[in-house]
């Protein structure tokens, strides 16, 4: 059951949520504007307008960074809104640079009211009572594991009832020598199966057709729960509520076993689409990275699930520029891809995040030789993207229909089983509002490299 515990009074107050990063972010924010709302504040059309702005952010590269401390900046100065019931506009950083950052983040940016941790997303609307009780009074709250109420308890602020995400791990225990997750989502925590179970019943219930299972790596899902139940039981019993389409991410390829991929084969809504990040095609660095499978490991998983459901797309991620990469260690990632066929390839110049292994590895790779690999490895996903598109020309997809597309608002916009963006003409005579939400089949005319392009049939 939701709840917010000694909800505090917003009643007239505005809120606009700011998130970078991750899908469990996105998912975050879902559950810290459910929150609000249950207080009686309400969502703002934009920064300008609202009294609380809540910024959930991601340190997962430097980019990211810079750019959280920017934005967060340059709204030093917005002028508060005329009817705003406290006369200040307050200021929230949470997310994983509110967890690493703490009190030092309020010292950097001193209009920022509060900074809190990712274990602390139930404390937000008390922090926001808090500091208009004081003033403003700055905060750092920055639990190091998760303590008190658990924030999947938290009522949710879907943006629409069609699709949902559902958290089933926190946490990460793999300590990828790259990879700063570990350090600001602290170790791992299964969600007991009856909770992900009957959220998932409730997300049914609500004309839910499209549930995602959030983890940072879901393959490892009960291991802190004696063992069982395991990942491959969660997919049974959230197909078993009779959801339309099921999804998942992410998953490690050490931890995919042969009992969730046989599920591509028998579940039939468990859809064709599987996102396995390899980060390298090299095993020197993938033993420097900490990944625990080799090339020939990945390549025979992704031979057995194309095995198991020939219709499959594959998606990963890749990082180029980890220290120590050579040419031929490149060569190698970029062979990989080729021979994989990927539907989507997410590609990272590596970044370098204080505190992991590997910014302390001093054989750096040079900026243009980096910029200059990511380059060639950018377009040869572009190529294969396109042509894998191209060959759905003349076929028919289902898709569920999210709403107008924003190419042409006499068209809509979906997604496949496989992932892929569709933009498709409506009969004259349909009404394009009542498709939302709904699964249309649409043939497929035309392909770019980012969609595809199509009519309802
Ligand atoms: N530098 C570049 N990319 C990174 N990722 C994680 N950490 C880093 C880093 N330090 C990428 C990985 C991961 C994705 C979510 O972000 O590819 O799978
Ligand atoms: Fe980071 Fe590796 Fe955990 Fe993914 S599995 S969150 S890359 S440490």
């Amino acid at each position: 059951m939701s709840r917010v515990l000694n909800n505090p009074h917003f009643d007239g107050a505005t809120f606009f949520i700011r998130t970078y990063g991750c899908q469990m972010n996105q998912h975050d924010a879902e559950r810290l504007g459910g929150s609000l709302k249950a207080c009686g504040a309400t969502e703002a059309s934009s920064m300008e307008n609202a009294d609380f702005v809540v910024f959930v952010t991601c340190c997962v590269r430097e980019r990211a960074d810079e750019r959280l401390y920017g934005q967060v900046g340059s709204i030093k100065n917005l002028p508060v809104r005329s009817d705003s019931p406290y006369g200040k506009r307050y200021i929230a950083v949470g997310g994983c640079i509110g967890q690493r950052d703490g009190q030092s983040l309020i010292d950097r940016l001193n209009h920022v009211d509060i900074v809190f941790g990712t274990h602390n997303l139930p404390m937000l609307p008390q922090l926001f009572a808090h500091a208009i009780e004081y003033g403003g009074h700055q905060m750092s709250v920055v639990a190091s594991e998760k303590e008190g109420a658990s924030p999947f308890d938290l009522p949710l602020d879907r943006p629409h009832p069609w699709s949902a995400w559902l958290p089933i791990t926190s946490g990460c225990n793999n300590f990828c020598s790259y990879c700063i997750v570990p350090y600001v989502r602290g170790r791992e925590i299964s969600r007991p199966i009856e909770d992900i179970i009957s959220e998932a019943q409730t997300f049914v219930n609500e004309g839910t057709k499209e549930i995602t299972l959030l983890g940072q790596n879901v393959n490892s899902y009960g291991r802190d729960l004696y063992g069982s139940p395991r990942f491959a039981d969660v997919l049974d019993s959230v197909h078993a509520t009779g959801i339309k389409r099921l999804r998942f991410a992410t998953s490690h390829p050490k931890d995919l076993t042969d009992d969730v991929i046989a599920r591509f084969g028998t579940l039939e809504h468990l859809m064709p689409a599987l996102h396995l990040p390899v980060q390298s095609g090299s095993d020197r660095i993938l033993e420097a990275m900490n990944r625990h499978y080799t090339n020939k490991q990945y390549r025979s998983i992704i031979e057995k699930v194309r095995k198991t459901c020939p219709s499959i797309a594959f998606s990963t991620d890749i990082i180029v520029g980890f220290p120590g990469e050579t040419e031929s260690d490149f060569q190698q990632t970029y062979d990989l891809v080729k021979q994989v066929g990927y539907q989507q390839v997410y590609t990272f110049i590596y970044s370098p995040r204080k505190g992991t292994v590997a910014a302390q590895m001093e054989n750096t790779v040079p900026q243009d030789v980096i910029r200059d690999r990511f380059d060639r490895l950018v377009e040869l996903v572009n190529d294969n993207v396109h042509a894998i598109n191209h060959s759905w020309i003349g076929r028919t997809v289902e898709i569920l229909v999210e709403g107008p597309s924003k190419k042409d608002p006499r068209m809509i916009v979906g997604h496949s089983p496989q992932n892929q963006t569709v933009h498709a003409k409506v009969p004259a005579t349909a009404s394009l509002r009542s498709l939302e939400g709904q699964i249309v089949s649409v043939h497929v005319s035309a392909a770019k490299t980012w969609y595809l392009i199509g009519e309802i049939v």
